[in-house]
C-alpha cells in the first residue's frame, strides 16, 4: 500500500501525540513527536547556561545549535519512541515545567526552526510517518496526504497536562498549568516565524468531549480515506 505522511497540528496539550503515537503503532508507520525536538533544544540550552537570569543567549545558541544532535529510539518495554539529546534519553526530562516555560520563546527563534524543520524533512523523506506540531502541515509538509487540525479548550488542555504531570509525580496547580497553556497558545499562535495555523486543507478535529478511543477510531478512519482503502 502506498505510503502517505500524516501531518497532526494543533494547541499545545490537547492529546495530538497520543492520538499520533496510536495511529503510528496501529499501521506501521514512524512517529514523530517535534515538540519532542523543540523541547530539546530548550533542555540544552537550560543545562548549558545559554538559559540564564530569565533570558536566552541568542548569539551562544546560534553557535551551538548544529552541536545538538536530537534522535528519537524504540523503548523495547513500551514499544514507543523515546527523545534522545546528544546520545542521552530526555525523555522524562523535557516533559517538566521548567522545560514547559521556555519551550514557547525558543520556538520563536529563526534559526532554531529551520534547522529543526530541515531534520524534519530528512526524517520523513521516505514518508510512511505520522508527524504531530504545529507547522508540518503548512511549512514542514505542506504536501503531505493527510492533514489534521486538534483543539479542545484551554480548561479541558489544561486539566489533562495536570493529570499527566500529577502521575508522573511532579506537584503542579491547575491554575499554574491553565496559564502556562494560554500563554503558549498566545507565542505558537502570534510569533512572525511559522505560526500555529490551520492549514487551509486541513480537517479540524475539536476533540473536548471525546474519548482517547473515540480520537482513535476517527483518526483511523481519516487515514483510510487518504490511502482510499
Ligand atoms: O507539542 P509540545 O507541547 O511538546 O510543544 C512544545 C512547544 O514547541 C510548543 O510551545 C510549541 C513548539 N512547537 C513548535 O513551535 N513547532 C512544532 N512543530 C512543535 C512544537
Amino acid at each position: 500500500m502506498k505510503k502517505i505522511v500524516i501531518a497532526i497540528d494543533g494547541f499545545s496539550s490537547c492529546g495530538k501525540s497520543t492520538m499520533a503515537k496510536d495511529l503510528a503503532k496501529e499501521i506501521g508507520y514512524t512517529y514523530i513527536d517535534t515538540g519532542a525536538m523543540y523541547r530539546a533544544v530548550t533542555l540544552y540550552s537550560l543545562e548549558n547556561g545559554i538559559i540564564a537570569d530569565n533570558k536566552i543567549d541568542g548569539e551562544r545558541l546560534k553557535s551551538e545549535i548544529d552541536k545538538i544532535k536530537i534522535g528519537f529510539k524504540n523503548n523495547p518495554n513500551t514499544g514507543k519512541p523515546e527523545t534522545y539529546l546528544n546520545e542521552i534519553n530526555v525523555e522524562t526530562e523535557i516533559r517538566k515545567m521548567e522545560v514547559a516555560n521556555w519551550v514557547s520563546p525558543i520556538a520563536t527563534i529563526g534559526f532554531v526552526r529551520h534547522a529543526l524543520v530541515a531534520l524534519q524533512q530528512k526524517m520523513g523523506k521516505e514518508k510512511g510517518i505520522v508527524m504531530d506540531g504545529r507547522d508540518i502541515g503548512t511549512v514542514v509538509f505542506p504536501n503531505a496526504e493527510l492533514k489534521i487540525f486538534v483543539t479542545a479548550s484551554p480548561e479541558i488542555r489544561a486539566q489533562r497536562r495536570v493529570d499527566e504531570l500529577k502521575s508522573k509525580g511532579e506537584k503542579v496547580s491547575f491554575e499554574e498549568v491553565l496559564e502556562n497553556v494560554k500563554t503558549r497558545d498566545h507565542i505558537d499562535s502570534t510569533r512572525k516565524e511559522s505560526p500555529l495555523k490551520q492549514a487551509p486543507d486541513a480537517i479540524v478535529l475539536d476533540n473536548s468531549e471525546m474519548t482517547i478511543a473515540e480520537q482513535k477510531a476517527w483518526l483511523l478512519v481519516q487515514y483510510k480515506k487518504a490511502v482510499g482503502e
